[in-house]
């Protein structure tokens, strides 16, 4: 069957992928200001769709029957993924993404393959190379981030999942998947490059077991990184630049994002990767060790804060959770009506992605100047007579700090225990995602405000205009 319309010269369609390129760089450099993230989107989206357009114009195209059925089915299911999917589900979609990215690099790899394999030597070497490269990073790609997804959406154990010797057995299957790789380079079978397949999706999956549910951000930006160099292989299996450049971006800002993270937690990315981070230390604290846990209510706390004159937020996972970013904006606009300052404390791993807490405070017109991040945030908590914590837990525990037993210990933390005063409003005593309980609960300075954020922060509202 054949297209209705010109085919396009491989020198038009070049020239297309040069203006996609352009459009994806463009658009990722505006990603990196809020004001200017949906139209870098829009951006990068638009010069994706201009290269599968002219991809499907190039000469040569064909099986119409398969292509269009499968576009319409991948646009329904991205289109109704991207309007129905939580902000709080993101990292998942991320990871799913990834995996699909990682499957495509395989088909694509496999098939390549099949279609010279029965012709001995028909495939240039650096296409060989290129396919059998895809089909393993690919396959790794795909079943690490199927484990990511099964983690995150917790169908599967947050925790650690490790067994002896797991690192040998990992680097020993490593191996057999390149020794697999290099038989199926020299005697082109079509068998060998299915158990190079076979090998790497086990090793995926073994790679991301043993690493505990508090670090799948990092491991999902690594893995992104894994799915550019596999669409970067397949685009040299293709001879397709706009693949092989998309997959250059792609690899290149999972990689950036992998190192921004974990250096944001303090660790190194082979810590992450190969630290069993998250299993349940000896001298890890329990929940109320070693002190009282404070109760307070919502007019104490609305009477605190009309006294302070600077009260500093702190938005975590639970702020997401509770979709209450506008009911503090609202808090806020009160407070500051009555001549408080409010800032907000952002820790780049607060919440479940990258920016999460920046993108809430956006959606709330929150002031950008109020925004803090990190390094200027915590010189103002001593400044501060109350620290409001806000469905934030991992990121304020002060056990980061010096409990080496801690899988938080060495992730730099927001220091809410220098403010005059803490006030924590979550729902329970609950630990966070790292699944240690928070040694700032038993603090002295510090009170618990129990219940949902939005009911919390509607009722101190209300008693801080009673007031
Ligand atoms: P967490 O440590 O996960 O704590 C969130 C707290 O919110 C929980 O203790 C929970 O306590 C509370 N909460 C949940 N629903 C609530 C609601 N409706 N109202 C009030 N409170 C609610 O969050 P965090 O401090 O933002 O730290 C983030 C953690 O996630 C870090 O460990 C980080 O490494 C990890 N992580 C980060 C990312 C990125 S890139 N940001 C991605 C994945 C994971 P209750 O159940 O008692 O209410």
């Amino acid at each position: 069957m054949s297209l209705p319309v010109a085919v396009v010269g491989q020198s038009a369609v070049d020239v297309v992928y040069l203006i996609a390129a352009i459009a994806f760089i463009l658009g990722i450099r505006r990603l990196a200001s809020a004001t200017t993230a949906r139209s870098g989107n829009i951006l990068a989206a638009g010069g994706m769709l201009l290269a599968i357009l002219f991809t499907l114009l190039r000469d040569g195209m064909g099986n119409w029957q398969l292509i269009f059925p499968a576009l319409a089915v991948g646009a329904l299911i991205g289109l109704f993924a991207a309007r129905l999917v939580k902000m709080t589900a993101m990292p998942q979609m991320v990871a799913i993404f990834n995996g699909l990215g990682g499957g495509a690099a395989v088909l694509v790899a496999f098939s390549e393959y099949q279609r010279f394999a029965p012709l001995p030597s028909a495939l240039p070497g650096d296409l060989l190379g290129a396919s059998l490269f895809s089909a393993l990073i690919g396959a790794v790609t795909l079943s690490g981030s199927v484990i990511a997804f099964g983690k995150l959406q917790e169908l599967l154990p947050g925790a650690p999942t490790v067994f002896a010797k797991q690192q040998l057995f990992n680097g020993a299957l490593f191996v057999l998947a390149l020794a697999f790789a290099v038989v199926a380079g020299i005697t082109e079978d079509g068998i060998w490059i299915a158990l190079v397949i076979v090998a790497a999706l086990v090793l995926g999956v073994l790679f991301v077991l043993p690493i505990g549910g508090a670090d799948m951000p990092v491991v999902i930006a690594f893995l992104n990184a894994f799915s550019g160099l596999s669409a970067v292989s397949a685009g040299f299996v293709l001879s397709n630049n706009a693949l092989i450049i998309g997959g250059t971006l792609v690899g290149a800002s999972g990689t950036l994002l992998t190192l921004l993270m974990a250096r944001a937690m303090n660790r190194s990315v082979a810590n992450v990767l190969f630290g069993a981070f998250g299993q349940v230390q000896e001298g890890a604290v329990a929940v109320g060790d070693g002190g009282t846990v404070r109760e307070t209510s919502a007019d104490d706390v609305a009477i605190m804060l009309k006294y302070a004159s600077q009260v500093m937020v702190v938005p975590g996972y639970g702020l997401a959770v509770a979709q209450a970013q506008h009911t503090v904006r609202e808090l806020a606009d009160v407070l500051e009506e009555g001549g408080v300052q409010v800032k907000y404390a952002i820790h780049p791993v607060a919440g479940r992605m990258p920016g999460h807490m920046n993108v809430l405070l956006a959606e709330a017109n929150v002031p950008y100047p109020q925004l803090l991040d990190m390094d200027d945030a915590n010189p103002e908590f001593p400044r501060s007579q109350v620290a409001l914590v806000i469905g934030a837990n991992d990121v304020t525990n002060p056990a980061a700090r010096h409990n080496q037993a801690s899988p938080l210990y060495g992730m730099p933390i927001l220091d809410v225990d220098r403010a005059e005063n803490v006030v924590v409003l979550k729902r329970s005593m609950n630990p966070g995602f790292a699944g240690v309980s928070n040694e700032l609960y038993v603090n002295p300075k510090c009170a618990m405000l129990f219940g949902d954020a939005k009911a919390s922060l509607e009722a101190l509202i209300a008693s801080a205009k009673a007031a």
